[in-house]
């Protein structure tokens, strides 16, 4: 996997986030499990729930090419200069989680390169997915 140029991608995302509320932007890049990637940036609003994370962006971007399959995630969040690192929120760890496998890594990034990599199901355990879902009674 070629993480930097998944990195520059996420970053470049990152230069376009629309954040005049929370001042933190955040670029995100999904490798496919055929090798595409797809990037998001997030988009605050005057209306401060309505903002959407760079990652569920990413999700819709993949999905409307017609991919489903995410190998792993580029995230680069906040400011260059921010202490620490930004992980997914708990509402993208469960859109991630939609479409990925046991197998899928998290990279947690800086401007200078990812300084952590975990399993996505590390930040998710005992997820709820679309497998729980056929526990449902036919009816
Ligand atoms: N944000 C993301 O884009 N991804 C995350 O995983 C955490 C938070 C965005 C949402 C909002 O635009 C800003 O960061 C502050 O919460």
């Amino acid at each position: 996997m070629d993480t930097n140029s998944l990195l520059q991608t996420a970053l470049k995302a990152r230069k376009n986030a629309y954040t005049p509320y929370s001042r933190f932007p955040v670029g995100a890049a999904i490798l496919t499990r055929g090798g595409k990637v797809f990037a998001g940036a997030n988009v605050d609003n005057a209306s401060f729930p309505e903002a959407a994370c760079a990652e569920a962006n990413a999700i819709g971007a993949m999905v409307t090419a017609g991919e489903r399959a995410v190998d792993a995630v580029l995230v680069v969040g906040g400011p260059d200069d921010a202490p620490g690192l930004c992980t997914p929120c708990g509402g993208c760890r469960q859109r991630l989680a939609e479409f990925s496998g046991p197998q899928t890594i998290v990279l947690l990034a800086d401007a200078h390169g990812v300084r952590e990599t975990l399993p996505l199901f590390d930040l998710l355990p005992k997820a709820f997915g679309p497998k729980s879902l056929e526990a449902r009674a036919d009816v």
